[in-house]
């Protein structure tokens, strides 16, 4: 399995702070862009790197940095948009392209209503965002779009997956990495992870 689950104690601690049941929109807004922080160091540990020459303070000096085009992020609307700053904090250059999918209540399949994507997809890497990873079916259907755009090198970025996901999304795209900060129990009867965050979207833009 293509799962990377990322161990550390603040991950955990704050992860742990946005399972109470009292959490604040505030609150959970703010944990939601500090455990992306965190867990975008992790996700691009492997980022390959190339020497260059540079001038410093003392003359010419080999330094490193990232090979190839820059990276795009990819939120997915609207519970990715929440993991989005926290990134950019990281990765200020990152390009953004935002996909807009709404699960069906009934189905729980993905409906997609928006779709904004930058140029030279086939170029770049991509890392997907999204807080929640439960069917896998937006997941799946975020991947299937870039790699219909030329993208070959793609991460997937969630705080909370569910087996019954991740199982989807390694069927679907065994090359896709998926990083999480937790690897729950199952899906209950209307498709919400369990013990899961609930309706990560709506505690983010406080609706409902
Ligand atoms: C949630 C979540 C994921 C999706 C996960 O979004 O943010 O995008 O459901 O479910 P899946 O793995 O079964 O596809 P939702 O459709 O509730 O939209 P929202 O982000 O606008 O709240
Ligand atoms: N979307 C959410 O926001 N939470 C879940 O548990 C499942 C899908």
């Amino acid at each position: 399995m293509n799962l990377h689950i990322i161990k550390h104690p603040l991950v955990a601690h704050k992860l742990t702070l946005m399972r109470e049941a009292d959490c604040s929109t505030g609150k959970f807004r703010t944990l939601t862009k500090e455990l992306s922080r965190l867990m975008a160091y992790e996700a691009t540990r492997d980022f390959e790197t190339e020497h260059c020459d540079i001038n410093g303070w003392c003359g010419h000096i080999n330094g490193e940095r990232i090979k190839g085009k820059t990276l795009t992020v990819v939120p997915i609307l609207r519970a990715g948009l929440g993991m989005l700053d926290g990134v950019l904090d990281l990765i200020p250059t990152a390009k953004i392209s935002v996909v807009g999918l709404q699960r069906d209540e009934e189905t729980l399949q993905p409906v997609s209503y928006f779709e904004k994507l930058v140029d030279k997809m086939d170029e770049r890497p991509a890392l997907i965002l999204d807080p929640m990873l439960a069917t896998g079916g937006s997941m799946v259907a975020t991947i299937d779009l870039l790699k219909a755009k030329g993208c070959r090198n793609i991460k997937a970025l969630v705080l909370v997956a569910a087996p019954e996901g991740v199982q989807t999304v390694h069927q679907a795209h065994p090359d896709v990495p998926v990083f999480t900060a937790a690897l729950d129990s199952h899906l209950n009867e209307n498709g919400y992870i369990i013990p899961g965050l609930g309706d990560a979207g709506d505690k983010i833009f406080g609706t409902k």
